[in-house]
């Protein structure tokens, strides 16, 4: 299992084990984060699962594909390490990943 820490816009964290293969956003819904609301499930539709990568982690993250690249335009108060967590994919590497909540979804 791979651990992510979902940290509010207050700085507290919310620490999840994630299987690899998975997603950053499915992790979040089953283990009940407030402010993931993934209201399209995961179709990289609704910009509702809009969470900042922790700097650190940026490099192993990577940058989003077009289309979500898109999506965010969508998104409340979008920054530069902005990610939708539906498109992020769970692996060993990642463990230990810090993604920060915005204080509002779109
Ligand atoms: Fe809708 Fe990620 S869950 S875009």
């Amino acid at each position: 299992m791979v651990k992510i820490i979902f940290r509010d816009h207050t700085g507290h964290d919310s620490e999840v084990e994630a299987e690899p293969g998975s997603t950053v956003m499915e992790a979040a819904i089953r283990n009940g984060i407030p402010g993931i609301l993934a209201e399209c499930g995961g179709a990289c539709a609704c910009a509702t699962c809009h969470v900042y990568v922790d700097e650190t982690f940026m490099p192993l993250v990577g940058e989003p594909e077009p289309m979500e690249e898109d999506m965010l335009d969508f998104a409340f108060d979008v920054r530069p390490n902005s990610r939708l967590s539906c498109q992020i994919r769970v692996r060993d590497n990642l463990d230990g990943l810090i993604v920060n909540t915005p204080q509002k979804q779109a």
